[in-house]
C-alpha cells in the first residue's frame, strides 16, 4: 500500500531533520530533500503522492545575492504548503512581499498571539503561547492574497496564510520543543490540512524490510555485511538474517587496532548469542602503518575509509557467491552526505561509512541498506522491539575510525594503549556511578600536547587528555553533560594516577554547534 508522504524541502536549517522526525513520530512518513532537488521532488510528489510540502528554515536571507530559491511551479500542484522561517520569507519573496532585516533580531522564546483563529493550522491552539524564534529578517509587507494570522511583540507578521489556498507559513520553529504547541501545529498541518492517514509504523517497517530483502535476494547469493558492532549493524544483521538465513549472511568485523579494549571479544560473543556468523579480520598492522605519519584529520578519515573498502573487497573475492554488500547506513548519514554533495552546508567531516569511501563501486557488489530511511532513535526502538540485548541498545556510539580520530595528531601504539587504559577507567566510573545510561556519549581524547606536572615530589612531563561527555537527542546537535564536580574529580584523579602517560585532564564544555562531538 502506498503510504502518505510529507515532503520537506531543506534549505539548510539545523532543525530541518527535526521536522522530519516530529512528523514521523506522529505516524506519517516524511522525506527530506535538498531544495535544489525540487524538480525531482515535483516528479516525486506526483509519483509518490505527497500530501504536503514543508519549506524548511535556513541560514540565508532572500535579500542576499543569489538566495536559495525554488520554482513557483510547486505552488500550482494544489498540494498544501507550509513555510517555516526561511520557508516563510521565501513564499513571501516569490509572491512579491517585502522582507527586511528586523530591527530586533529574535533568538529564543517569545510570546506568540494568534489574531485570526479561523484557520486550520491553529485549530484548538490557545490564542497566546510560547514559540521559538531564530531569525534576522522579517516580513514587512505581505504578498497579495495573503493575510496575517499571528504576531509576536517584535514581529508583526509572525504567521500568515493564503486567503483561499492551503498555503501557511510561520516565522518561528514549530519543530523545536520550546514551541509550546509546535507539535499540534504540525499535526494540524499533516492531518487537518493535508489529510494524511497514519501509516508510518515501525512494526510495518520491519515486516516490509524483511520481505523486500527476501524478494531482492532470491537466488541463494550471499551478503557481506560491514559490521561495526553498534546498534545499526546489529539491527541490519537481524533484518537480513531473518530474510535469508544464517548461511547466506556473513558479518565482517575489521579489527583496525583502533578499537576499545575487549571490543572484538565482546562483539564476537554477542554475535554468537544472536546466532550470527561473524568473520573477524585482523588488520591492525595495516591500519597503523598507513596512519603512522598522518596528522590531518580528514586525511586520517580518508585513509581509514579506503582501507575498510579494500578489506571488504578482498573478503568479497575470497568468499564464493557473494553478490551483495550490506551496510548499516541510517537516514542521518544520508542527509549529511547529500547536503555535502549539494554544498548546502559545508563539509564538516567525512564519516567513514559514507564520505570516506571511494566513489567507485564495490567490485560488482550490489548495496543493501535496509535502515537508510530511519533515524537513530527509530533504529533503537526497532532494536528494542526485536529483542536486541540491552548492552547493544544502550551502547554509546563508537565512530568507525575509532581511536584514530581521538588521538589528535600522530598515532602510535603507545598512545593507543594510553588512551585505552584511560577509556576503561571512564567506562568503569560511569557504570559505578550509574551515569552511563543518562549520557549519550562519553570518551577521552588524547592531545599531542604535554604539560608539566608533579607526582610524589617528582616533575612529570606527560600528555594532556580531554574528557568529552555529551547529551543529545540525535547527535546532530549536543550539549556537554552537566555532571557533578565530585564525579569529574574522581575521573581525573584515577586517570592521572593510574595511567602512565597522562598527567592532566580537562573537561570539554562546548556544545555542538559550534564544536562537533568528536575532535577530529
Ligand atoms: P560529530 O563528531 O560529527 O559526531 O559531531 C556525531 C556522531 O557521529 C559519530 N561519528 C562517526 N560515526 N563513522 C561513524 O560511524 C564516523 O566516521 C564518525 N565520525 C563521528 C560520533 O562519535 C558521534 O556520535
Amino acid at each position: 500500500m502506498q503510504k502518505d508522504l510529507i515532503l520537506i524541502l531543506d534549505f539548510g536549517s539545523q532543525y530541518s531533520h527535526m521536522i522530519a522526525r516530529r512528523i514521523r513520530d506522529i505516524g506519517v512518513y516524511t522525506i527530506l530533500l535538498q531544495y535544489r532537488d525540487y524538480e525531482n521532488s515535483i516528479s516525486n510528489l506526483l509519483s509518490k503522492k505527497s500530501k504536503g510540502i514543508i519549506l524548511s528554515g535556513g541560514p540565508f536571507s532572500v535579500n542576499e545575492n543569489n538566495p536559495p530559491l525554488i520554482s513557483k511551479d510547486i505552488f500550482n500542484l494544489n498540494i498544501p504548503i507550509f513555510g517555516i522561517c526561511y520557508g516563510m520569507q521565501l513564499i513571501s519573496f516569490l509572491f512579491q512581499g517585502k522582507i527586511e532585516k528586523s530591527k530586533y533580531q529574535e533568538y529564543g522564546k517569545t510570546s506568540f498571539t494568534i489574531n485570526n483563529s479561523n484557520n486550520k493550522l491553529f485549530y484548538k491552539i490557545p490564542k497566546k503561547s510560547i514559540v521559538w524564534m531564530s531569525h534576522f529578517d522579517e516580513i514587512k509587507i505581505l504578498p497579495k492574497n495573503y493575510k496575517t494570522i499571528g504576531y509576536t511583540p517584535s514581529c508583526s507578521i509572525a504567521a500568515f496564510k493564503h486567503i483561499n489556498k492551503e498555503i501557511y507559513a510561520v516565522q518561528f520553529h514549530p519543530e523545536v520543543k520550546n514551541t509550546e504547541y509546535g507539535i499540534y501545529m504540525l499535526k494540524n498541518f499533516v492531518f487537518h490540512i493535508c489529510k494524511c492517514e497514519k501509516s508510518w509504523k515501525l512494526k510495518n517497517f520491519l515486516k516490509n524490510a524483511i520481505k523486500n530483502i527476501k524478494k531482492r535476494i532470491n537466488n541463494k547469493k550471499k551478503v557481506l555485511l560491514g559490521f561495526s558492532g553498534g546498534i545499526d549493524s546489529f539491527v541490519t544483521a537481524y533484518i537480513i538474517h531473518n530474510a535469508i538465513g544464517k548461511n547466506y549472511l556473513i558479518c565482517v568485523f575489521v579489527d583496525t587496532g583502533l578499537l576499545l579494549s575487549k571490543e572484538k571479544e565482546r562483539i564476537f560473543a554477542l554475535c554468537n548469542k544472536m546466532n550470527l556468523s561473524i568473520k573477524i579480520i585482523d588488520a591492525k598492522n595495516r591500519f597503523l602503518s598507513r596512519l603512522s605519519r598522518v596528522i590531518d584529520p580528514e586525511i586520517k578519515r580518508k585513509i581509514i575509509g579506503k582501507e575498510f573498502f579494500y578489506i571488504f573487497q578482498e573478503e568479497a573475492e575470497k568468499i564464493k557467491d557473494v553478490e551483495f554488500l550490506a551496510q548499516g547506513t541510517i537516514y542521518s548519514d544520508i542527509i549529511e552526505s547529500s547536503s555535502k554533495k549539494s554544498q548546502l552546508s559545508c563539509s564538516i567531516k567525512s564519516h567513514h561509512n559514507v564520505g570516506g569511501l571511494p566513489d567507485s563501486k564495490f567490485r560488482n557488489l550490489k548495496i543493501i541498506e535496509p535502515l537508510k530511511e530511519l533515524f537513530k532513535d527509530e533504529v533503537r526502538k526497532l532494536g528494542e522491539e526485536i529483542g536486541i540485548p540491552k548492552e547493544i541498545l544502550r551502547k554509546h556510539p563508537f565512530p568507525g575510525p575509532g581511536l584514530g580520530i581521538r588521538i589528535i595528531g600522530r598515532i602510535n601504539e603507545k598512545k593507543i594503549n594510553i588512551l585505552k587504559k584511560a577509556e576503561n577507567i571512564l567506562m568503569e566510573e560511569l557504570k559505578i556511578h550509574d551515569i552511563y545510561d543518562s549520557v549519550s556519549q562519553a570518551f577521552i581524547i588524547l592531545l599531542p600536547i604535554k604539560s608539566v606536572g608533579v607526582m610524589g615530589d617528582k616533575r612529570t612531563y606527560e600528555y594532556a587528555a580531554v574528557l568529552r561527555i555529551i547529551n543529545t537527542e540525535d547527535f546532530m546537535t549536543a550539549t556537554f553533560s552537566h555532571l557533578s564536580y565530585d564525579f569529574l574529580e574522581k575521573i581525573s584523579n584515577r586517570i592521572t594516577s593510574e595511567v602512565d602517560g597522562i598527567n592532566r585532564i580537562v573537561y570539554d564544555i562546548t556544545s555542538k554547534p559550534p564544536a562537533t562531538i568528536e575532535w577530529e
